[in-house]
């Protein structure tokens, strides 16, 4: 089977590529435009692998993803622009990349009769109180960002509506694990505590989110692939719901570093408090479930930041002081 990985120079996608090409059958083409979040070294390792293929190109641009998506079987859309903060203060990149970049796509997998995956998240739903969001819940994004994936799962939906195309979407929760941009919380946490830096964190703390290990996330993606019923959408979660303030004295804490090191600073605007998935459908129907405890997760995590010197050796301090104010 032939893939079309978008955005796999990404933290997700550069993890699903590695995941997937450890099936044999596999032959993976990633398409990445280089930009926000896009590392070259996270695909190091399989650069010289027969069934791997890296073409630099971005998914707004028609021609080049014809070209690519007639020679696959599947197409799963990581790219995107993934920056909650970045979106507050520049969302045109936002709508270009999530909202223009899905429609080319799907232009695309409606020509060639192929597959589609649409990767998206948790936000679309917006700040819940108390229940967790099943797959029919409505939408009420918050942010840019969130607006964006919002609509790029509704055109997704219409695809399959009007043209009956082969699409699904996934809605994953919070991810951690190796290879995720420096900006986020917790390689942020890491990296700064290593540094012996001080550690922002938006407000008071008390925001809530579900985290996943980016490796779980990546066999659910594989799961629905080959599994997933075409026009259905699966939540996908591991019941790690936890605030921001406790997830990274957890870090620290497995680190040896001290809490002195937190520093509460001014929230960012519509802030959403907190998200939450259910997530039975792929759990019953698919049989899938998460492989990681949120603690050996963790420490994993922390353990590969701190073995990859060549991978965070030229992250400068200015990566992690940049907030949604100050762009
Ligand atoms: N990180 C999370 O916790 C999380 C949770 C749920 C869903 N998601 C979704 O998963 C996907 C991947 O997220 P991530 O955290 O790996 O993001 P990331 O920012 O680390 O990677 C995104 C990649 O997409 C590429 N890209 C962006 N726009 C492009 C374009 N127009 N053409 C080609 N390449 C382009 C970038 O260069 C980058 O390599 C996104 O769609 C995001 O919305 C992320």
């Amino acid at each position: 089977m032939k893939l079309l990985v978008t955005g796999g120079l990404g933290f997700i996608g550069s993890n699903f590529i590695l995941r997937a090409l450890e099936n044999p059958k596999l032959k993976i083409t990633n398409i990445d435009a280089c930009l926000y979040g896009s590392n070259p070294l996270n695909v190091k390792q399989v650069n010289n692998n027969s069934r791997y293929k890296y073409v630099k190109g971005n998914i707004t641009n028609k021609r080049l993803v014809d070209k690519l998506v007639s020679n696959v079987d599947a197409v799963i859309n990581f790219a995107a622009e993934s920056h909650v903060d970045r979106s507050i203060s520049d969302p045109k990149p936002f709508i270009d990349s999530n909202i223009y970049g899905i429609y080319v796509l799907l232009e695309s997998i409606r020509k060639y009769k192929k597959k589609l995956v649409q990767i998206s998240t948790d936000e679309v739903f917006g700040s819940l109180k108390s229940s967790s969001a099943t797959e029919r819940y409505p939408y009420s994004p918050s942010s840019p960002y969130s607006a964006s994936k919002a609509a790029a799962e509704n055109l997704v939906n219409s695809y399959f509506v009007t043209y009956d195309s082969d699409v699904i979407t996934t809605r994953c929760t919070n991810n951690y694990g190796p290879r995720q941009s420096p900006e986020k919380l917790i390689p942020k946490t890491i990296l700064l505590a290593e540094r012996n830096k001080k550690i922002p964190i938006y407000g008071v703390g008390k925001n809530i989110r579900d985290w996943i290990f980016v490796l779980d996330h990546c066999d659910a993606v594989l799961k629905v692939l080959f599994k997933g019923k075409k026009g259905d959408s699966y939540n996908i979660s591991a019941d790690n719901e936890i605030d921001n303030l406790r997830i990274v004295k957890k870090v620290l804490k497995i680190m040896g570093k001290s809490e002195d090191l937190i520093e509460f600073i001014v929230d960012r605007p519509g802030h959403d408090f907190r998200y939450s998935l259910n997530s039975n459908r792929i759990r019953k129907n698919l049989s899938w479930k998460p492989a990681h405890r949120l603690e050996e997760g963790l420490r994993q995590t922390v353990e590969w930041y701190q073995q990859n010197r060549e991978w965070t050796r030229h992250i400068s301090d200015n990566a992690f002081t940049i907030s949604w104010k100050t762009r």
